[in-house]
Formats: C-alpha cells, structure tokens, sequence
C-alpha cells in the first residue's frame, strides 16, 4: 500500500474534527514518512475555503510545528485541495471523482488509479446522501480500494441504528467500512490483548473462581461546553458508555480468538455481547450536574445553564450501571461501568478486583488483590498485592507491582489514537473498527434502557460540578458491584 497513489478525502473539511483530529494526525504521519508516498488530500465542505491559506494560517497551531518542520509543513500543504460543494448535489461528488483522477496523471499525462479514502467528519444526519453518493460515483477504479470512515454516532438506538448500517451495506461491503471508537485506537486499550493473552499467571486467574468485579470507570473533570446542543439530544450513556466503555468490557470478557486477525478478535467480542442481557433500570444510577457555588468560573456552572440545553432537561451527564455476561467464564460476576461528566478529574481506568485469599492464615487483614489498567491520563498498570512488612515483626501490607508507562518507557513517544486509527484506514486493518454485528449487539443492550428512561423521564440525581462521585452510586458499586474502594495506586 505504502508505494500505491491514494487520495484521502476529507468531507467536512472546514469542521471541528478535521481542525482537530483529521489534518494535524495526517500531518504527522506525513512527517515520519507513514502515509503513502504519493498521497493527495481533498478537503469537501460546504464553505468556500482557500485550503492551503486555511491550513498555513488559521489551524497551523494544530500542527505542533518544531523548530525545523516549515519546509516540511509546506511540502504537506501543496499536497492539500478543497471542493466546496452541498452534500446532496450529485454534479459536486463527479467533480471529485474528476479532481482525484486528475491528481493522479503519471509523468505521460496518463490516468493512474489510486485507493481512496472517503472520511465523513460531518454530522450524521448526512452519512446517507454523501455515501450514496460517493458510492454510485467515486469509487476507486480498478482494483484500487474504497475505504468509507464513519464516527458515531451511529444512530441512536437499535432501530436508527440498524436503518444506517442497511443503508450503508447497499453501497459498501463491510471490509469497505470504518467505524472509528477512538477508545480502540489508545496505547492501554490495544496493550489488553497482549497482557491477557501472553501471560500464563493472567490467562489461569482470568475468570469467575478468581474474580470478585470489574469497574470500568471514566471521569472528566469539565462539564459539556461547547457541546451541550449535541450532548443533550444523546447524553452519557450514548456519548461513552454503549461505546468506548463497552468496548473495553468486551476486550477484557472476551475469550482468546482463534488468531490476532480483525475478524477473530471481533468474533469474540461479538460473543461476549451475545452473552449479556439488556441493562436493569435497577442496576442504574443516573446524575446531571447543578453549579458548585463554591466555583467562581464560568466551568462551574449548571449543566442547564447552558444556553442549548432546556432548564428541564433530564439527560444524565453522570450514569454507573452493572452488567453481567452469562457465560461459563463470567457467570455472576458483576461489570460495574461508571461515567460522568464535571467531576473531580480527569481519568479512564479499569479496575479488577480478585476474590478474598480463602483461610486466610494472617492475623491481620489479608485484602483483595486489584489490577489497576490505567487507560489516561498516566499510562500505567498496577497490581495491587499483599506483602509482609520488612522487617522484625510479621505484618501484612499492601504494596504495588507498578508499570508506568513514563518510568518503564521514558521518553518514548506513545502514538495518539487518531494517528494510529489513521494508519489502519490506509492500511487496511480493521482489527480497531467496530464491526456492524457489533454494534448491532451493543444497541441491544442499551436500547430498552435508553427508552425507559426517557418514556418514564426518569429524574437524574443531582451531583455538583466537581464531585468525587454520587452516594447513590458508590452504594450501588459497592453493594450490586461487589467492589471495594481502595486507595488509589501511586
Ligand atoms: C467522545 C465523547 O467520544 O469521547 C466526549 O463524545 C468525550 O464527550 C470523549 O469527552 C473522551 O475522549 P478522550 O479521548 O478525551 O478520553
């Protein structure tokens, strides 16, 4: 693929995403040599936009330019073109297919095909005019491929959901289509494989007779501003939970796949989501924010204080909730999955906890092992464990075996999510994409919970920006949950 041409087009051009995410990640694999050797990006978008004036002027801070990358930051941007055009507008979409065949004349002015990259950094509401439309005129020629990317939301229960994934499937075969979880792209998600499947004492212990519970905790320490339009029409338990944090759940319960292929390894993730029952509103905690009178700023407000969110919204921006997996492996061991938005900080961590040592021979306390994966920030893993004092006396303490990234690893740079999601899109692994099977099954899950909550308009708890956490939840994590709160490692 690397000395193949391929076009990378960017709808949206002009957006947040592609401002954020999709130019400064392609950038930076431009620079050490990791897209393509003749790769062109076309930017689409709606607005009329000089895309070389735009990427050296307005969004150059994005870029992280060191002291000696002008030139190379230069060569990048005459690598960039821009259409402007409406999403619905079928003349536009084959004057890009003309504009990337054009790009690729070869030294005798002849056509050359190229793979192409459709990303759809735009709102999801035109996911099916744009990839009808590219489909039935873009398409890559030959034996070239078309790669189709796609960020959630993909819909908004099963039904929207499924409505998508059919309409995609009459344009795009499934190797075709990338749906980005940026969570499946970090360091510490893509470490779990390795760590579950290359060591034997992990592999033995990896199951019920072992482990007491499992917590999947996301916190962040700032509220939705900026956002609150969109966040409000889907709140947290489509923002994070039914996607990055399901995901995570899957990639720990899953069994060993028959290989390290994308298929293999979806296969088994599909399995564990086969495995589980849609969601309990007992098994539910549900909190919004209210201000913190204790904030002077602004970032201190009500989650209703912002001008796009109605005063009687009841989307949760707090939500912990226990699943369970009824398989042999996993049988009554509760997933506890706990996420919220304006709390104390900032963090995304799993959390296993292993079962009392049985007849425990030491006077004093003998506590639960913990195996702390530490997603961000810090990249680390912990195992919380028992240790006899040093010294005269026999007395047990509890003492870490700590891997931390930034100690084991100092100054090796860890590749961002995007960076790496990129490189699979060109490359063509889908091993970090959700399959559509997948997403089938996680909508399962969630859809009856998600209506309940909204035909009952069931109330959230309120909690104050910058909360450790809600009693009610901590209740539920310890009693359903069966988790132990424990001082944090390190
Ligand atoms: C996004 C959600 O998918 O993930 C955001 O829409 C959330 O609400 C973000 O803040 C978290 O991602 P990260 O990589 O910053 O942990």
């Amino acid at each position: 693929v690397y000395k193949q041409p391929t076009a990378f087009v960017i709808f949206g051009a002009s957006g947040d995403l592609a401002k954020k995410e999709i130019y400064p990640n392609l950038f930076w694999l431009f620079k050490d040599s990791l897209l393509p050797q003749n790769t062109a990006i076309v930017g689409f978008g709606r607005k009329n936009l000089e895309i070389k004036d735009y990427l050296k002027q307005k969004i150059v801070d994005r870029m992280k330019l060191e002291k000696d990358d002008q030139e190379i930051y230069d060569i990048f941007v005459d690598k960039n073109h821009y259409i402007c055009g409406n999403y619905n507008d079928e003349q536009k979409f084959k004057e890009l297919d003309s504009t990337i065949q054009k790009l690729f004349l070869d030294s005798n002015q002849n056509l050359q095909s190229a793979n192409r990259i459709f990303y759809l950094a735009v709102p999801p509401k035109v996911y099916p005019d744009i990839s009808k439309r590219i489909a039935e005129n873009c398409r890559a020629k030959e034996s070239f491929y078309t790669h189709l990317v796609l960020e959630k939301p993909f819909g908004k229960d099963t039904n929207s959901s499924n409505n998508l994934s059919a309409h995609l499937s009459k344009f795009f075969q499934e190797e075709e289509i990338f749906r980005i979880d940026h969570y499946l792209g970090k360091e510490m998600v893509q470490s779990i494989l390795a760590f579950r499947f290359a060591n034997q004492i992990f592999r033995r212990a990896w199951n019920r007779d072992s482990i007491e519970s499992v917590l999947i905790n996301f916190k962040e320490n700032f509220g939705t501003e900026g956002r609150a339009g969109y966040f409000d029409e889907y709140g947290i338990i489509r923002d994070v939970i039914q996607n990055h944090l399901l995901q995570i759940l899957t990639i720990i319960a899953m069994d060993q796949p028959i290989s390290n292929s994308a298929d293999a390894i979806r296969d088994e993730k599909v399995k564990v989501l086969k495995s589980m029952d849609p969601i309990k509103i007992e098994d539910v905690v549900l909190g919004q924010y209210v201000a913190n009178e204790m904030g002077a700023s602004v970032q201190k407000n009500a989650y209703t204080d912002d001008k796009s969110v109605p005063d009687d919204s009841l989307t949760s921006t707090f939500a912990t909730m226990i699943l369970y997996i009824n398989n042999e492996r996993w049988d009554g061991v509760p997933f506890i999955i706990s996420a919220g938005k304006a709390l104390d900080r900032t963090t995304s961590e799993v959390r296993i906890q292993f079962k009392q040592v049985p007849g425990n021979i030491f006077k004093n306390v003998c506590k639960r092992n913990e195996l702390i994966i530490r997603i961000q920030p810090d990249e680390s893993i912990c195992l919380k464990m028992q240790n006899k004092r040093p010294g005269m006396d026999f007395i047990l303490e509890e003492t870490d075996l700590d891997l931390t990234y930034a100690e084991k690893y100092e100054g090796l740079y860890l590749p961002k999510a995007y960076e790496r999601l990129l490189m699979d899109v060109i490359y063509g692994s889908q091993i970090s994409f959700v399959r559509s099977d997948e997403l089938e099954e996680a909508w399962r899950i969630f859809t009856p919970i998600l209506h309940q909550i909204e035909a009952e308009r069931i109330k959230p708890i309120c909690y104050k920006f910058g909360s450790q956490s809600i009693p009610e939840s901590d209740n539920l994590i310890t009693t359903k949950g069966n988790y132990t709160f424990r001082r944090e490692c390190k």
